[in-house]
């Protein structure tokens, strides 16, 4: 990942904890009741992608244990992982794309509500994405993928050999020549491997988006609601189709793309369908970015009309995110495909403790309490939820307090401790396990290999309980803590 060239090393450190009546006198602690999400106490653990479904996207009992773990610590709400709504072969990444599905995340469900006592809300977070392929071998890419056409054979000056002939000097150009005879969309293509953007409209496919996709994501809400989610999160933010409709890189001309007006098209028209599928008595919001840290994207100001936009159109919650771009993404290895958290647009969704003068932790928190306050003078009052580097209770009470969210969002250290919640709430703190922002959870994450923390998946290996990862050397959920 890009780390920023200053290089300070922070450590998490916590001067100090509340005691119970503290905790229980906060604002955190206090309930969140907002049209169709009530929330015992204001914290969230976001969604978090562990890699745990089975081959085809089923709820496996690992995806269980899981959910169940965190849902021992008891926060206000879990957002499940980003689960597809297409029914295409994704790999372990979870899915809700046909009825199929619906009794494995009936199975989660109910797990969650038995482990948290019924103390914790469950949504879901629907995603949608676009075909990425891995980075080809240059030789496989100009004797396969690459198209020769006649601007190429011009700019070779080989309009008259044929097109082996062609392929073959592809191969013998330097990189600075063959960034003068590529357009940017194959060197793109060449480096980072091929990727469909929202503004292929020359793919019947993609031009099709604004005509599918409100479908497929109404179908699979109606799925959430009758698995037993207590709410959907549209996923708005980070790489994926719908951040890509929003961004200002999206230059669509067919009435879903260029000013920020037609942009916010796609993802309202997608939120009214799913309104319409599920109903107006069930939570639907949508996690979407403050920032997109990239060249020429969305910056806060467009993050305010946004919120503004989904506020108005009746969303029940807006959770931000910033940042994780594939646009800025390092290349990957021959063969690997691009993943978007390794450029600076990565770093500033998940940055570590490797940081720069601002440090590591709320580098969200001020941008989200602008976007609210802006929320809140258009004369909306949808919860807002602050997530990004929050590992104590006093950030979040603070947070709560200066009127900069509504709810906090505790994503990596609740993959650190998931009995945080508790902890902090029974006066306990101080056996709080810290989340370092290693990001080696995130290392995982980007190779697709079940997601851990360093700080506890080669403790008590022999316990019991201890299920271990395929890999056999690592815990697959946090050892018990007993109260
Ligand atoms: C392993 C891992 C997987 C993640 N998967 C998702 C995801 O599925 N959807 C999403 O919106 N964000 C995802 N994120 C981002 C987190 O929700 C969160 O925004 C980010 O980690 C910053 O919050 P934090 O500093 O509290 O960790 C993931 C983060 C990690 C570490
Ligand atoms: S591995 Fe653990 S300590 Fe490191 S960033 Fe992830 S959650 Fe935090």
């Amino acid at each position: 990942m890009w780390k920023p060239p200053e290089r300070i090393k922070y450590q998490t450190a916590v001067a100090q904890w509340p005691t119970a009546q503290e905790a229980a006198q906060s604002h955190l602690y206090s309930p969140l009741r907002a049209p169709n999400l009530c929330l015992q106490q204001r914290t969230w653990v976001p969604a978090m992608v562990p890699w745990r479904a089975s081959d085809n996207g089923d709820v496996s009992q690992e995806v269980i244990d899981w959910y169940k773990r965190f849902a021992q610590g008891r926060p206000g709400a879990i957002v499940v992982e980003a689960t597809g709504i297409r029914d295409i072969p994704s790999g372990p990444l979870l899915r809700i794309s046909d009825d199929r599905y619906v009794a494995g995340l009936r199975r989660l469900t109910d797990a969650v509500r038995e482990a948290s006592g019924g103390q914790t809300r469950l949504l879901i977070q629907l995603i949608d994405f676009l075909t990425i392929r891995r980075r080809p071998h240059p030789e496989v890419f100009f004797q396969r993928f690459l198209e020769v056409t006649e601007t190429h054979r011009q700019r070779l000056g080989m309009q008259h050999d044929d097109e082996q002939a062609v392929r073959q000097r592809f191969l013998s150009l330097s990189d600075a020549e063959l960034e003068s005879v590529l357009s940017t969309r194959e060197l793109e293509s060449l480096r980072q491997g091929y990727r469909e953007h929202v503004t292929d409209t020359h793919l019947p496919d993609v031009a099709a988006l604004p005509e599918t996709l409100p479908t497929l994501f109404a179908n699979a809400a109606a799925r959430a609601r009758t698995a037993g989610f207590d709410g959907i999160e549209l996923h708005y933010a980070h790489a994926y189709t719908m951040a890509s409709f929003l961004s200002a890189t999206n230059t669509r001309n067919d009435g879903y793309g260029g000013c920020r007006e037609q942009r916010v098209r796609l993802p309202l028209e997608v939120y009214q369908a799913v309104r319409a599928s599920v109903g107006d008595d069930y939570a639907v919001g949508c996690r979407f970015l403050t920032d997109e840290i990239i060249a020429s994207g969305s910056n806060l100001d467009e993050a305010c009309f946004f919120a503004k936009e989904f506020a108005g159109a009746g969303m029940d919650f807006l959770s931000l995110s910033r940042g994780g771009k594939f646009d800025d993404a390092k290349q990957p290895k021959i063969g690997a495909a691009a993943y978007p958290y390794t450029g600076q647009s990565g770093y500033e969704c998940m940055p570590a403790y490797l940081s720069d003068q601002q440090g590591p932790w709320g580098r969200n928190a001020e941008p989200v309490g602008l976007l609210r306050q802006a929320v809140r003078d258009a004369g909306f009052t949808t919860p807002v939820v602050s997530t990004g580097g929050i590992h104590s209770f006093d950030q979040a009470e603070c947070l709560l307090n200066d009127g900069k969210a509504d709810v906090v969002g505790l994503a990596r250290q609740a993959l650190a401790d998931p009995d945080w919640f508790e902890k902090v709430r029974l006066g306990r703190g101080e056996e709080v396990l810290l989340c370092r922002y290693s990001n080696y959870c995130e290392g995982l994450d980007q190779k697709h290999k079940q997601v851990t923390c360093e700080l506890w998946d080669r403790t008590a290996l022999d316990a019991p309980d201890a299920v271990l990862a395929s890999d056999g050397k690592r815990r697959l959920t946090a050892p018990k803590w007993l109260p």
